[in-house]
């Protein structure tokens, strides 16, 4: 692990959209690249030699409204604790950034439940907040799938 580096740094809009397609969510357009990475409040990248391996990203103002967009390590380093070591990084910035009264949400795949539980996330419908939703009619991926 110890060749693996975080790096609070977007990652460049080339090895993003690769990256997006190793995991198997589809292609992506550089225009629609550039748009999200600048559309980030926080992201931490995983690097071995320079090669984007892995990165998590946060959507929103960086005070009072969080949502994670992209958790993804690169399939030859799943299961090696990287994912786990984004997260925490994270959270952190999370504790620093987020105001009092603050959203930080969440939208796990199917079955990724128990990833983000282990780091202070809980199922919905918890305290005053009900079952997440999502838009039915989002434009799907192309040439990949959610999953
Ligand atoms: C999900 C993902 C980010 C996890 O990263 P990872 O580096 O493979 O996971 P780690 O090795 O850091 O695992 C940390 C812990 O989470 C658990 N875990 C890993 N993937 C899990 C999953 N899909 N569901 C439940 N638990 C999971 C591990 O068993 C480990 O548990 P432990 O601490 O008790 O040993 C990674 O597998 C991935 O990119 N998958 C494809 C894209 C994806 O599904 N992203 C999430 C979208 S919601």
């Amino acid at each position: 692990m110890s060749d693996v580096i975080l790096i609070e740094s977007p990652p460049t809009v080339a090895e993003y959209i690769v990256l997006r397609q190793q995991i198997g969510w589809g292609v992506i357009d550089e225009d629609t690249a550039r748009r999200t990475i600048d559309g980030a409040c926080y992201t931490v990248c995983l690097r071995r030699e320079g090669r984007l391996l892995g990165l998590v990203r946060l959507i929103g103002d960086g005070c009072l409204y969080f949502a994670f967009s992209d958790v993804m390590v690169s399939p030859e380093l799943q299961g090696g604790g990287h994912g786990a070591r984004m997260m925490r990084a994270a959270v952190e910035y999370l504790r620093r950034a987020a105001k009092p009264g603050a959203s930080i949400t969440l939208q796990p795949l199917a079955g990724r439940e128990a990833f983000y539980e282990k780091f202070g996330f809980v199922r919905c419908p918890s305290g005053p907040f009900g079952q997440g939703m999502v838009f039915a009619d989002a434009p799907p991926p192309v040439g990949g799938r959610f999953g």
